[in-house]
């Protein structure tokens, strides 16, 4: 596991993750920046794929994106931590890796999913990427690469400090 500061956009893998909407219509953040990267072949896609639950992840080809493939999950709303946010958020991204397995992917990225509009306190949401990472790339031998992509320095810190003690 590696944290890098990027937009994700620009990550030559097999896959990257977008912190979607349970609609898979697009949004603002990280989903509208790998929207717009990606083109219009992207949302014709999602609009087929009939939405995706809180938790879940759905995959589609990249398009006009340097990845591959684009793995669509949808992260909970934080709403105090006492509606299994923390359970969700871990799901989004077992869910993800799964279906890169599943796919014999073999590079993947994160964004911080639920970190921005949703709300997730970014300790505790990082705390709980890595801890489920970790975990599941014991069961997916097959995935070579996963790198937590941050959007600030600050996440990168909190990401290396996580890394550091893993
Ligand atoms: N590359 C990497 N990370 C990014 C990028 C980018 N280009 N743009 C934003 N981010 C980071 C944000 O800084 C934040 O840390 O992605 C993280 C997730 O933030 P959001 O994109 O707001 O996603 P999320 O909090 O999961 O909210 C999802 O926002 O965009 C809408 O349609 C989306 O409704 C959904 C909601």
């Amino acid at each position: 596991m590696q944290t890098v500061q990027a937009d994700i956009t620009t990550l030559a893998l097999d896959a990257i993750v977008n912190a979607a909407n349970s609609s898979l219509l697009g949004g603002g953040g990280v989903d509208g920046a790998i929207h717009r990267a990606a083109g219009p072949g992207l949302i014709e896609a999602c609009r087929s794929l009939g939405g995706c639950a809180v938790g879940d992840a759905k995959l589609t080809r990249g398009f006009l994106l340097r990845a591959k493939f684009v793995i669509h999950t949808v992260g909970p709303v934080w709403r105090g931590g006492t509606q299994n946010e923390a359970g969700l958020l871990a799901s989004c991204y077992r869910s993800a890796l799964e279906l890169a397995a599943t796919h014999h992917l073999r590079s993947i990225a994160f964004p911080g999913i639920s970190t921005g509009v949703y709300g997730y306190p970014p300790e505790l949401a990082a705390a709980i990427a890595v801890e489920t990472v970790t975990a599941a790339l014991q069961r997916h031998a097959g995935i070579e690469g996963v790198i937590f992509c941050c959007f600030s320095a600050s996440a990168l810190q909190r990401y290396q400090k996580l890394l550091e003690g893993s």
